[in-house]
């Protein structure tokens, strides 16, 4: 592959535009201090076009573009194609990597599912965002994976880029991971947050919206639904078992009053959205936590997850939860680790 990656976007919303923003803002640093240049050759989405660049796309055309509202105010080039049917596109274009961030669907995964299939039967690593086929078709894309002798990496999809997937899977390896409690959906967090301050819930989800925050149906956030696909994840990456969404107890964020963050506060407590996953399972609820709690200290859009471990004891992790940047570097980390 040489040190020139070249990549396919599938999905250019916040997080596909973060990466695009990182590989422009630090290509000199990455080139000097990583060795890697991440080439963009194709991008692809559901409504606002696609295009094709065998040679390599701009990107400050491609966010030029995207900010007027379609890749078709891409202009013309030669060799430029448009317009082509993602799921060819993904199969026969020349990218050594297909960056999936498209909309997440916790029941079927798809279609990024199939998209994920496809990279990996033409040859293609899988660098996901997208939590929805981690969280339903892990095991078969896993098993794709080892037979096409690729990769199939998801940092981004836990706590964007702050890395938990690869703390757990890679620094603890040899400790025994006995459960995972965390904060792991930053919209309710910065709502909770918000709210602590005296904002009203709907200006603190509107607010956590425009920046970037929120699903694109918030409703996934607050009802809980986006923690618990974190969860069914976790599962899979830190326990080998799968689960599906309809097997985890969720409570949301949508029936906490301003009152009861008050008398939580009276008490020396925090609300916070608690996910939680074992072994024996997984569930996400508002829980009432004393300020000791290193959980408690988590504000704003902040992610934190405490391994419990055999060897260690309690292991926490902090930072960035979400956000355009913040997940596209949890992109960039898993390119960085693919094969050169
Ligand atoms: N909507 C998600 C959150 C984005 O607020 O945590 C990151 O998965």
């Amino acid at each position: 592959m040489g040190e020139r990656m070249k990549l396919a976007l599938i999905g250019f919303g916040v997080v596909g535009q973060g990466l695009a923003r990182i590989l422009l803002d630090k290509a000199d640093e990455l080139r000097n201090e990583q060795q890697f240049t991440g080439e963009i050759v194709a991008v692809a989405t559901r409504s606002r076009g696609t295009l094709y660049q065998p040679n390599g796309l701009s990107i400050p055309k491609l966010l030029d573009a995207i900010g007027r509202g379609s890749l078709n105010q891409y202009p013309d080039e030669a060799r430029l194609a448009r317009n082509q049917d993602i799921l060819t596109l993904i199969r026969e274009c020349s990218a050594d990597a297909v960056v999936e961030c498209t909309h997440t669907d916790f029941q079927s995964g798809q279609p990024a599912a199939d998209y994920c299939a496809a990279a990996l039967e033409s040859g293609k690593h899988v660098v996901l965002a997208n939590k929805g086929p981690v969280a339903v078709a892990y095991a078969e894309l896993r098993a794709l994976a080892a037979k096409t002798g690729k990769r199939l990496l998801f940092e981004a999809t836990v706590m964007a880029g702050t890395p938990c997937i690869r703390l757990a899977q890679t620094a603890l390896a040899g400790c025994r991971i006995e459960e995972a409690r965390g904060i792991l959906n930053g919209t309710t967090n910065y709502i909770l947050t918000q709210m602590e301050g005296g904002l009203s819930y709907a200006d603190a989800l509107a607010d956590a919206q425009r920046l970037g925050y929120a699903e694109a149906d918030p409703t996934a956030d607050v009802s809980g639904r986006d923690a618990v696909g974190k969860l069914l994840i976790l599962s899979q990456a830190l326990f080998n078992r799968k689960l599906t969404i309809d097997q985890v107890a969720m409570t949301g964020i949508t029936g906490i009053t301003p009152a009861d963050i008050e008398a939580a506060r009276a008490a020396g407590e925090r609300y916070k959205l608690i996910a939680r996953v074992s072994r024996e399972g997984c569930s996400v609820r508002p829980e009432r936590i004393p300020t000791s709690d290193p959980l408690a200290a988590v504000s704003g859009a902040t992610n934190a997850i405490t391994y419990q471990t055999d060897l260690l004891g309690p292991v926490t992790l902090v930072g960035a939860g979400a956000g355009g940047i913040q997940t596209g570097f949890g992109l960039l980390a898993d390119l960085l680790a693919l094969p050169q």
